[in-house]
């Protein structure tokens, strides 16, 4: 696919529902007791994994493409049943990771599986800690990835356990959380920072007895969850490549619909706002217990910064898109404490250096991050988004401030995410 710089950005947008909040409410649909309805939920190809996997386990979910609303009949924490094949959660490390905890405390066995980058990404961080709680959880290979198999527990229930993780990671946390909710007494994880929170704050709407304070959170299991509407804020890691083209694009206004500003996703914002951007909210207010707000942003004149510590895990999606706005930036930007970037989808750290650095940019990579010295043009590039679909979100948008024509490849990778985002970013572009 191929981008050409444009004048201006101008409109409004709203960015399909939250990644993270949408797979969280299948799960969380499928486990209770009566009738979910999700709303603007996301129909990303991730999403639609996690639906696919649970409808495989048993729970009857009703769901078309031309609709974001979800309907899900649960089964109740103890009503899922064993599936006939393997389980292929495609691209989302979410799905493997959270489903794992679930699948933990069920009397049946399991195999999971995923797509050639899924297999390649740490699973080592679940399968140890869900040991300690008794789990029977294997790496079929002996290499801490997937495929997983996972048997019934030796144990007749699993135990609780509070476990002190390596890493602020949600998907980690919500794993061990989640295998709690089947667990023998209490369940609680401490963090090194705090990563999003929410499958807490869902957890909570279905009634689960849990208890967060500052990094450490507790869940005691209860009976049953029960079934209630979830209303899915736009996402904001998808917003972030809006808020980033509104910045830098020449006289550019945008208006973003309805994005969730949880304060463990909001790290974009932050740091956008402390190297000078003009970003406001409007309409603030609160959806199934999730901030939302209508985020306006215009060109601004940005400086270099330093980003690292607790703010990472609120804005570890953002990472690639920051590299690029850091591009355009007066001055040096430094970002470290970052290398969970080298274990998402692709290796983050050296294809964001790779390929800015084929623009002209002056960027390099570090052992956790990158340094970026803001202000050398941009031209146009072949870009190989290597199928991670932040990669090609990123560098559509530095597309649009580069001289010359850009072409990425694999760019359809954003259905994993954003389907809709070449539509939408072709529509507020103005030339
Ligand atoms: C996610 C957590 C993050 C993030 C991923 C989605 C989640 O991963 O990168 O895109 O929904 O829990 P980690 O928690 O492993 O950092």
């Amino acid at each position: 696919m191929i981008f050409n710089k444009v004048k201006t950005l101008q409109g409004e947008i709203a960015v399909p529902g939250d990644k993270s909040i949408s797979h969280r409410a299948v799960m969380l649909g499928s486990l209770a007791e009566g009738t979910t309805e999700i709303t603007n939920f996301l129909q990303g190809a991730d999403c639609l994994s996690t639906i696919r996997c649970f409808r495989q386990l048993g729970a009857e979910i009703e769901a078309t493409a031309s609709s974001n609303t979800v309907t899900i009949h649960g089964k109740g924490l103890h009503g899922l049943l064993p599936p006939q094949e393997v389980l292929d959660v495609g691209n989302s490390g979410t799905t493997m990771r959270l489903i794992s905890g679930i699948l933990s405390g069920q009397s049946f066995p399991v195999t999971l599986t995923g797509d050639e980058s899924i297999r390649r990404r740490p699973m080592g961080r679940i399968i140890e800690p869900l040991r300690r709680m008794g789990a029977d959880i294997e790496s079929l290979q002996h290499n801490d990835c997937a495929p997983l198999f996972i048997n019934r527990s030796k144990l007749s229930a699993l135990k609780g356990i509070h476990y002190n993780s390596p890493v602020a990671s949600a998907q980690v946390k919500s794993c061990i959380l989640l295998a709690g909710l089947y667990a023998e007494g209490e369940t609680t994880v401490t963090e090194p920072f705090l990563s999003r929170d929410h499958t807490e704050r869902m957890l909570k709407e279905f009634g689960a007895a849990i208890h967060a304070n500052g990094n450490t959170v507790t869940i005691t299991p209860n009976p049953h969850l029960t079934g209630r509407s979830i209303p899915v804020p736009g996402d904001i890691s998808s917003a972030a490549y809006f808020i980033a083209a509104g910045l830098i694009v020449p006289n550019s206004e945008l208006v973003i619909k309805n994005v969730g500003i949880n304060p463990t996703r909001d790290g974009i914002l932050h740091v956008c706002r402390r190297s000078g951007a003009d970003i406001r909210y409007e309409n603030v207010s609160q959806i199934g217990g999730e901030p939302v707000a209508d985020i306006i942003v215009r060109h601004s004149d940005l400086h270099g910064i330093e980003i690292g510590g607790s703010i990472i895990p609120t804005l570890i999606d953002e990472i690639p898109i920051l590299a690029v706005l850091a591009c355009f930036a007066k001055g040096r930007t430094v970002i470290r404490d970052a290398s969970e970037l080298k274990v998402k989808e692709s290796n983050r750290i050296d294809v964001m250096v790779e390929n800015l650095s084929k623009m002209g940019a002056d960027i390099i990579a570090t052992e956790d991050g990158m340094l970026i010295q803001g202000g050398k043009p941009l031209h146009g590039a072949v870009i190989d988004s290597k199928s991670d679909h932040r990669i090609a979100m990123s560098f559509a948008i530095a597309g649009l401030m580069a001289e010359g024509e850009t072409e990425i490849h694999n760019a359809q990778c954003v259905d994993i995410s954003y389907p809709e985002f070449y539509e939408d970013l072709k529509r507020i572009s103005k030339n």
